[in-house]
């Protein structure tokens, strides 16, 4: 599949906010809480990366959004994470390796630099409804570190240490 990957600044936040949203809306629907402002900022914020992927012709198929967190919740595992907050993949473009394709691109990202070198640690939650997302993540390797109540439904977590994520994702 011929993709290409491009960093997400302030700049594009600004020139393709609405395209970002709606494929975040794809998965999440209309009555998502994200917002062009609150994509900015996440890319305002020091330790970031956002990462879109595009086919030739330019659609947008894929985004990964990962930012630094002193913990992904307290009670389970105080410790810093480097923390992804999104990878969607869009429905039409699933299961042809492209979500593989974007972590091993946020890996190869994070390892090259400065600014996430401190952090031993990446993790990410999820819906456990979410049996495709919780595929994904359990064939890259992720393991579960416990699970919390969010509203109506329940969450896991999971992390990984760096070195393991790098040498999975190499
Ligand atoms: C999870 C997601 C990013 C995967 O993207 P993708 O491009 O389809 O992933 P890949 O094609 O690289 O899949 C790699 C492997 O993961 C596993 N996998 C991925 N999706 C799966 C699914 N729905 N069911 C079972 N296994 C799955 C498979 O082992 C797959 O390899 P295979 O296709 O050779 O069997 C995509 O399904 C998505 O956007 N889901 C909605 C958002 C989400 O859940 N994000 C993650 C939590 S934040």
């Amino acid at each position: 599949m011929n993709i290409s990957f491009e960093t997400i600044g302030e700049r594009e936040v600004e020139a393709s906010a609405s395209e970002f949203l709606a494929l975040i809306q794809s998965i999440e629907g209309s009555s998502t809480t994200w917002s062009a402002a609150y994509l900015m900022g996440l890319v305002k914020s020091e330790v970031n990366l956002a990462l879109a992927v595009r086919m030739q012709n330019s659609e947008l198929v894929g985004l990964a959004i990962v930012h630094a967190v002193s913990a992904i919740n307290p009670l389970i595992l105080n410790e810093p994470h480097l923390f992804l907050r999104r990878l969607v993949i869009s429905p039409h473009f699933r299961r042809a390796g492209i979500g593989g394709a974007l972590m091993q691109r946020v890996a190869a990202t994070i390892a090259s630099d400065a600014r996430f070198g401190s952090f031993s640690k990446i993790g990410w939650q999820t819906n456990l409804n979410n049996a495709g997302g919780l595929a994904f993540f359990s064939t890259n390797g992720f393991q579960p570190v416990g699970r919390i109540t969010v509203g109506s439904h329940v969450d896991e977590i999971f992390s990984m240490d760096m070195e393991e994520f790098h040498r999975r994702l190499k």
